[in-house]
């Protein structure tokens, strides 16, 4: 099989300083991407910033014969991001957004300040970088995103209120974002990883860090955004050498004409049946309503502000 070149791409990587993310950076820049190595070079809460992260790396890169450039900007900066790699290398034609910071707390005891950090890197800095990047992506008609969601995010995950919400947010604008792309050659899929680094060295055991590389996820994130991968709006994970997806399943539920809440408790056990449950899309999702509407017979207008515990029809 032929490798899988990158060769007069150019690709943002976020948070390249460490990580995931500094394992992309090397990948892409090995396959013959000119690569921009984003990094704040902070912490890992999000507070403070060195340039050296991002240097390391481009001097990492460059030293194996590659090329790259360093951004020190933060992800609420996509404009500046973009800007490097269009000053430096002419265009823009794959982004990662990788960067992230933790702020774990429970949710009692979280302060805005946890949330609102959370918020702006994770969720504000994917959409800054991308949306910089997006006209470029539409005038060139190509484009590659990778929004880097989290098991924190799909399942949830005790003290991670704030990190979970905007990991399932990600999700949801991978989604979108591979809709509107779509007629633009513009692809876009949430990456759920599990790699030893900095962010899980304080919840997994020392041997787990070491073993759990986060080369094992570079592979699926080259292969994501090679040209020759039509995968776009869905959600794949990577860790430990394990590959897959996951997708977001529905049950079949029932069509209960202006029921009650009363109703709702006695066909309990059929409206959460997951046995026939199956994978949608938006335009299938309305198709269903529209015809439960059309089982609801010609009083179908009547009766939706039946708020009571009684039966009116
Ligand atoms: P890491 O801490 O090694 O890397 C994150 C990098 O982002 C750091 O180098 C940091 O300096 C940089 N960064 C932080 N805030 C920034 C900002 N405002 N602007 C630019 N750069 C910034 O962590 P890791 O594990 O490599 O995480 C990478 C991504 O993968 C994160 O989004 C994380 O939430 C996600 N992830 C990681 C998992 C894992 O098992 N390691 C699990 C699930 C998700």
């Amino acid at each position: 099989m032929s490798t899988l070149r990158f060769d007069d791409r150019v690709v943002i990587v976020t948070g390249a300083g460490g990580g995931l993310g500094r394992t992309y950076a090397i990948e892409y820049a090995k396959r013959g991407a000119k690569v921009v190595v984003n990094d704040l070079g902070g912490d890992r809460h999000g507070t403070s910033a060195s340039t050296s992260m991002a240097d390391k790396v481009v001097q990492e890169i460059k030293a194996a014969g590659g090329q790259a450039v360093a951004n020190y900007d933060s992800v609420e900066f996509g404009e500046k991001i973009v800007e490097t790699a269009i000053k430096n290398f002419g265009r823009i034609d794959i982004v990662v957004n990788n960067a992230g910071i933790l702020r774990d707390v429970s949710f009692g005891n979280m302060k805005d300040l946890d949330w609102d950090l959370i918020m702006k890197v994770h969720l504000k800095g994917a959409y800054s970088v991308t949306k910089a990047a997006w006209p470029y992506f539409r005038k060139q008609k190509y484009g590659r995103v990778i929004m880097t969601s989290s098991n924190s995010g799909l399942y949830g995950s005790f003290g991670q209120a704030n990190y979970s919400a905007a990991k399932m947010a990600l999700v949801g604008l991978a989604k979108t974002l591979s809709l509107e792309g779509q007629k633009y050659n513009i692809f876009s899929n949430a990456l759920v990883p599990t790699a030893g680094s900095r962010l899980t060295e304080t919840v997994m055991p020392e041997d787990l860090v070491q073993a759990l590389k986060p080369e094992f996820v570079t592979p699926l994130v080259v292969y994501l955004t090679h040209e020759s991968c039509t995968e776009t709006g869905q959600i794949f994970e990577a860790g430990a050498g394990w590959y897959g997806t996951t997708q977001l399943y529905r049950g079949k539920g029932k069509v209960i004409p202006h029921a009650t809440a009363e109703d709702l408790k006695a066909n309990w056990s059929s409206i959460v049946d997951m046995n026939n449950a199956r994978h949608y899309n938006a335009q299938e999702l309305m198709g269903e309503l529209v015809s439960a509407l059309s089982e609801h017979g010609n009083s179908s207008s009547g009766n939706t502000g039946n708020t009571g515990g009684s039966k009116t029809h």
